[in-house]
């Protein structure tokens, strides 16, 4: 059994030693190429999954650590809700982005729930966060919340892990390397756990659509899009 108080130590021990070198490999402060690096990735991803933001959304991000993509997500969104297991990460994203009026700030159990009222949001995004979920039920509970926060004609953008076995052996291969570096990647909390593509496929209502799109060797994106409300299509 898995503590789900663990994720918090770990990752808020994360943000006090070194947020930015535990959030992005190749960074130790959170400068401006670091939020950079983040805004290239979000143009990246949404581009890749075929989706773009108006303007008037309200985003919600599982996982905004200190705020490094968030900042990107906040100048393309209406609102952002920057949602982390650590209070201390989300300290940090505030002090961040104090100059950004449209994003808040809500800290998660890390299980998988999401604090917020149904069909309330038009977007959902997640990167390299689902990776460190240390359960498969907690990352599918995440999607499901996902799923039922989502309004009508909103689209969820989730990454994953990859399964199978070249994709664990290549992650293992990353956790030695990145412990050899001083990370505690043996942690569970660090490590994570890894969920079933096709308990992904499967989802509650049929207004749902899910798409699973690879991306390199180790990751997919998972595209859920309600349909409905006329907003935020491809
Ligand atoms: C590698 S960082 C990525 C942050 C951000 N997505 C980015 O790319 O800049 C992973 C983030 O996920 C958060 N996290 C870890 N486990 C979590 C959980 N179970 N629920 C929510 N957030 C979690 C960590 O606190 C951390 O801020």
């Amino acid at each position: 059994m898995i503590q789900p108080e663990a994720s918090k130590r770990f990752w808020n021990r994360a943000a006090r030693e070194n947020a930015a070198w535990h959030i992005a490999t190749g960074y130790t402060t959170e400068s401006a190429e670091f939020f950079a690096s983040g805004a290239r990735e979000v143009d990246t991803f949404l581009s890749f999954a075929g989706l773009k933001l108006r303007g008037d959304e309200r985003l919600l991000e599982i996982g905004s650590g200190v705020g490094r993509m968030t900042r990107r997500l906040a100048e393309l969104a209406g609102s952002v809700v920057a949602t982390d297991v650590s209070d201390e990460m989300l300290s940090r994203a505030r002090t961040n982005l104090a100059d950004l009026p449209n994003v808040s700030y809500v800290e998660v159990s890390g299980e998988g729930d999401l604090p917020v009222p149904d069909a309330s949001v038009d977007a959902v995004f997640s990167y390299i966060t689902m990776q460190h979920v240390p359960t498969a039920q907690a990352q599918e509970r995440y999607f499901a919340e996902a799923l039922r926060v989502l309004a009508p004609g909103g689209w969820a953008l989730i990454q994953f892990r990859r399964g199978g076995v070249v994709p664990r052996m290549l992650d293992w291969v990353g956790h030695v390397w990145h412990l050899l570096r001083g990370r505690r990647t043996l942690s569970r909390a660090w490590r994570g756990a890894r969920v079933a593509e096709n308990t992904l496929r499967r989802h509650p209502s049929g207004d749902v659509t899910v798409d699973i799109l690879p991306l390199g060797r180790r990751h997919i994106w998972v595209l859920a899009r309600r349909s409905g409300g006329g907003a935020l299509v491809r």
